[in-house]
């Protein structure tokens, strides 16, 4: 009888070790490292998409001889390039290819997916 309880106990112990460490849920924070919040439920142009750009892009991108004849400094240029596909193009190639934007480095994978909602919510002027 006393064996039978031993393996009674290691038994349910192991039930509840199983129970206890079998739920798992795929978070995009910690699927994708973001660190921190990126809320990209809604996004729009004025406070997500613009900051990202005056930052990360008009240094080269500005309005007087921009980069490559593209500039990046208001609503209609940002929305074509989006749109067209060529900024998210450039800004998802790998560190160190060429042609990656911005050429310094990549964007957090945070501003990516806010780019990419962005687009995929019609690249609105919200
Ligand atoms: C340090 C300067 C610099 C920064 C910062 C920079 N770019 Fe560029 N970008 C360039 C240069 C130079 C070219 C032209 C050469 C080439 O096509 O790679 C270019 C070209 C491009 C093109 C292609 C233009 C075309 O008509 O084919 C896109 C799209 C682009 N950049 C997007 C971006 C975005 C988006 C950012 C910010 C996330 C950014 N760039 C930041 C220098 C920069």
């Amino acid at each position: 009888m006393k064996v039978f309880w031993s393996i009674a106990a290691v038994l349910s112990l192991w039930a509840a070790a199983t129970v206890a460490t079998s739920c798992y849920y795929d978070d995009y924070q910690t699927l994708y490292g973001t660190g921190g919040t990126c809320d990209t439920a809604a996004v729009s142009f004025a406070t997500d998409i613009q900051p990202i750009m005056s930052a990360q892009c008009a240094g080269c991108h500005g309005a007087a001889s921009p980069s490559g004849g593209l500039s990046l400094t208001n609503y209609a240029q940002i929305a074509a390039t989006t749109s067209s596909g060529s900024m998210l193009n450039r800004v998802h190639l790998p560190a160190g290819n060429p042609l990656a934007m911005p050429p310094s480095g990549p964007l957090s994978s945070c501003q990516k997916a806010k780019l990419r909602t962005w687009k995929r919510q019609g690249a609105l002027n919200n």
